[in-house]
């Protein structure tokens, strides 16, 4: 299906209060299985935060408070964070989308498996795991049960509101958030976030960097490529996509590396990843626009055009770089 039937439905529902809601009602009615999907892919991406971090010399301690950017529809990632061992998540994300009835639901679904794996992981055993889970599951409330999950839930939030936790965030992680993100609030957020992470603190970013019509999906667009978007002008990319739901800001690899660098973290690890599934025939640099290839060196563009997907890990640098134990 074109790409931009999609980009119409999404352009109509973005111009009621209730669409984004529809759009994520939508994707949970057409897959019965969008809950199972979405409990284990969330477990695996908080593992593969730590996994990495862990990589780069983070050991998770005892009072660690991590920030998540973009919580989306489930409290998951958090929540798993925090069976995990971490002290407290604080989650934020521009719009408020989690629900404690699907917050329960998911609670529901932690089986045997999912606690077993989390043990191996976590500086908890199973029977605490165990503990943590059932004392949720008489939560009566959202705002009880993220009191009894240590999580701090801010949604809408701006940068503002993060300003108590200067020198309290261990982690700063984002999972498939950042590219959602218009360029002037990135810069704001990151160079903010200087402050809010403690002295030797990590980014722990997972970013797509594809065209999101090709996701996987009922309204896949199957003729174009995962850079297809690299075609249009911005004035034509956002009289389509330049809504609440659709955005995607289009930043190339390079913007990223360049922005960490800029704002004096240093850049500890970057896995790029291509997925060989995908349909990846790349665009020759006279098919790219102006608007896009004018931000970038042209070989620095063409060189890194076929990373789908990064996960990068940086640290706040300076003199007083805390030591994990
Ligand atoms: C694709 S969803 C990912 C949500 C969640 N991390 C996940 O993996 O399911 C992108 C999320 O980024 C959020 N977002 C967009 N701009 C943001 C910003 N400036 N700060 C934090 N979150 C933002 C959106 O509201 C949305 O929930």
């Amino acid at each position: 299906m074109d790409w931009r039937v999609k980009a119409s439905i999404q352009k109509v529902l973005s111009t009621f209060s209730l669409g984004d809601k529809l759009n994520h009602l939508g994707s949970r009615l057409m897959n019965p299985s969008y809950m199972q999907q979405k409990l284990q892919y969330h477990i695996n991406e908080a593992l593969i935060h730590l996994r990495r971090l862990d990589k780069c010399g983070f050991r998770l301690g005892e009072t660690d408070t991590f920030l998540e950017l973009g919580t989306g529809y489930a409290i998951v990632e958090s929540l798993t964070m925090t069976l995990l061992g971490v002290s407290r998540v604080v989650t934020v994300d521009i719009t408020k989308d989690v629900k404690f009835d699907e917050s329960m639901a998911y609670l529901n679904m932690l089986s045997e498996n999912h606690v077993r794996l989390l043990a191996s992981h976590s500086r908890y055993n199973e029977e605490e795991i165990w503990r943590r889970i059932n004392d949720l599951k008489a939560s009566a409330s959202m705002d009880d049960f993220l009191a009894r999950a240590n999580i701090t839930y801010i949604a809408p939030y701006s940068v503002a509101d993060l300003r108590p936790y200067a020198d309290r965030i261990t982690v700063c992680y984002s999972q498939v958030v950042l590219e959602h993100i218009p360029e002037p609030v990135m810069w704001d957020i990151f160079g903010e976030s200087r402050s809010w992470l403690v002295p030797g603190g990590y980014h722990s970013h997972i970013v797509n960097l594809t065209d999101h019509f090709r996701n996987p999906g009922f309204f896949r667009d199957n003729r174009i490529t995962d850079v297809n978007f690299l075609k249009y002008s911005d004035q034509y990319w956002n009289a389509w996509c330049g809504n609440d739901i659709a955005y995607v800001n289009r930043l190339r690899f390079p913007f990223y590396v360049r922005m960490f660098n800029e704002l004096g973290f240093t850049i500890l690890d970057i896995d790029k990843q291509k997925d060989r599934d995908r349909m990846n025939t790349l665009l020759s640099d006279a098919e790219i626009h102006d608007d896009i290839k004018s931000k970038y060196d042209k070989a620095e563009l063409m060189d890194t055009l076929w990373v789908q997907r990064f996960h990068m890990i940086c640290q706040k640098s300076g003199a007083d770089v805390r030591q994990h134990a």
